[in-house]
C-alpha cells in the first residue's frame, strides 16, 4: 500500500430539504454571492426559486452567470470571472451538474488571481487562493461535489483536459436527492455509467490497496442493484438517494487512497468523443470502457478477472466483459460506436484527435496502434 493523506474538507450536507440552511451557510463566507448554472433546468424544476429565496433571505447580494452548457468551455469560465471581479464577489454558488460545479471551481481559482481558466487548466498559471466554492448538486454522476477535480474544454485548441487541486474542494456541497427528481431517464442512466466508470478507473490504477478494491466493488454493486431499478421509477426518492451518494462515494477518494493513482485512460478517451460529437460525459464511457477492457485481456487480466469473481461471481476475463457490457446495455446506455450514431467513416478524424490531445492511462499507457485499435473494439 502506497502512503497517503486523506484530508476532504467538503462539508457534505445530504437529504431531503438540507438546502434549507443554504442562506445560512453562504453569508458565513459573504453576501456578495456569484451564483453560476446552466441552461434553464433548474428555472423549470423550481430550484432557482429556492435558492435565490434562500440568498435573498439571507440578505445576498447576487450577480448571476447562467447559460454553461454540458461538457463545459473555457469561455464561460472567463467571462464568469470578468462579472464576479466586477461585483467584488466573496463566494461562489453552483447550482447544478458537473458541467457547473467545474466551470465554477476554476472560476473560484480566477478571481482572485485574474488569470486566465486555460491557463490554469495548463498549469501556466498557478493560482495560490481560491474563492470560497459552495454547490448545491442537481445530477449524481460525477463527484465533483466532494473532489479537488475540474474538466473544462477549450474550443479553440480543441481540447478536453482534467486539472486537479486541493483549493478546490468545494467548503460545501448540498446533495437534496429529490432536486434529482427531475432528471431524464438518459442523463440519469449516463450518470450512473459515469460512477461506475469512476470506480473501475481507480480499481485499475497501480498498487495494492484491498480495503479500497472492496469499496470499488461496493459502489458497483449500489449501482447494479439500484440502477436498473431507478430508471424504471424515476420520481422515486429512495433510489434517487442511493445513487447520488454511491456517485459522490465513487469519486472522492474513497476508492483510490493507497494506490500510486487511478488509470483514467478511459475517460481521456471518452472526452475526446465529447470533444468531437458534444456527447454526454457518461455516454462515451460506457463505449470506452468495454473496448479498453478487451485491449488490456493480457496485461490485466488477473485485475478483470478478480473484477468478475467480486461482482458477477464469473470466472474468466471475457465473462467479465461480456458482464459489464450486459450491465451498461441493461442500463440503456450505449456500448457501440453506432449507438451514439458515429459511423465507421470518423474513425479517422477520432484517432487523430485522441493522438493530437495524447490520451493516455496513467497505469496502463496506450501506444498509438494501443488507441487505434481501442477505437475498432468501440465499432465491435
Ligand atoms: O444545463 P441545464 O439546463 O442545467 O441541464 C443539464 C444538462 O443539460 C441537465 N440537468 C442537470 N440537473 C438537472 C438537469 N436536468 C433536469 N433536472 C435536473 N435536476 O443535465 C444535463 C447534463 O448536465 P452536466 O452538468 O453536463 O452533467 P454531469 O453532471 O454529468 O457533468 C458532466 C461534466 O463533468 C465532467 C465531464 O467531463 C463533463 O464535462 N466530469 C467531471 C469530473 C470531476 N470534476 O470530478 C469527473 C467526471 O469524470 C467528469 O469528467
Ligand atoms: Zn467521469
Amino acid at each position: 500500500m502506497e502512503n497517503f493523506i486523506i484530508h476532504n474538507p467538503t462539508a457534505l450536507h445530504f437529504g431531503r430539504g438540507v438546502t434549507g440552511e443554504l442562506g445560512k451557510t453562504v453569508t458565513r463566507y459573504g453576501k456578495n454571492v456569484l451564483l453560476i448554472y446552466g441552461k434553464g433546468s433548474i428555472r423549470r424544476n423550481g430550484i432557482y426559486q429556492q435558492v435565490t429565496e434562500q440568498l435573498q433571505g439571507a440578505g445576498c447580494r447576487v450577480a448571476e452567470y447562467p447559460g454553461i452548457k454540458p461538457n463545459p468551455v473555457t469561455d464561460d469560465a472567463d467571462a464568469a470571472v470578468a462579472l464576479g471581479r466586477m461585483r467584488n464577489v466573496e463566494v461562489i454558488l453552483a447550482v447544478g451538474g458537473g458541467s457547473v460545479i467545474d466551470t465554477a471551481k476554476i472560476v473560484s481559482l480566477a478571481i482572485p488571481s485574474g488569470a486566465k481558466a486555460w491557463d490554469i487548466m495548463t498549469r501556466k498559471a498557478k493560482p495560490q487562493a481560491a474563492l470560497p466554492l459552495i454547490t448545491v448538486l442537481t445530477l449524481a454522476a460525477t463527484g465533483t461535489e466532494m473532489n479537488q477535480f475540474a474538466v473544462l474544454q477549450n474550443e479553440q485548441t480543441r481540447h478536453k483536459i482534467g486539472y486537479g487541486n486541493p483549493l478546490i474542494f468545494p467548503a460545501h456541497s448540498f446533495l437534496d436527492p429529490s432536486f434529482t427528481l427531475s432528471v431524464p431517464r438518459d442523463y440519469t442512466a449516463y450518470g450512473i455509467a459515469d460512477l461506475i466508470a469512476h470506480a473501475l478507473e481507480n480499481f485499475f490504477g497501480a498498487g495494492d490497496a484491498t480495503l479500497s478494491d472492496k469499496f470499488v466493488y461496493a459502489v458497483i454493486k449500489e449501482a447494479m442493484e439500484f440502477g436498473p431499478a431507478l430508471l424504471n421509477d424515476l420520481n422515486n426518492y429512495d433510489l434517487r438517494a442511493k445513487i447520488m451518494y454511491a456517485a459522490t462515494n465513487a469519486l472522492n477518494g474513497l476508492t483510490a487512497y493507497g494506490r500510486v493513482s487511478g488509470d483514467w485512460g478511459v475517460h481521456d478517451l471518452g472526452h475526446i468523443l465529447s470533444l468531437l460529437y458534444d456527447l454526454p460525459h457518461g455516454a462515451t464511457l460506457s463505449v470506452a470502457y468495454p473496448a479498453w477492457l478487451k485491449l488490456m485481456r493480457q496485461r490485466a487480466g488477473d485485475r478483470i478477472t478478480e473484477l468478475g469473481k467480486n461482482l458477477f461471481d464469473v470466472k474468466t476475463v471475457k465473462e467479465t466483459i461480456a458482464a459489464f457490457e450486459d450491465l451498461f446495455a441493461e442500463l440503456s446506455c450505449p456500448v457501440r460506436m453506432e449507438e451514439l450514431n458515429i459511423g465507421e467513416h470518423q474513425k479517422g478524424d477520432i484517432v487523430a484527435l485522441m493522438k493530437k490531445n495524447k490520451v493516455n492511462g496513467m497505469n496502463y499507457k496506450l501506444s498509438e496502434p494501443d488507441i487505434e485499435n481501442i477505437v475498432d473494439l468501440m465499432f465491435g
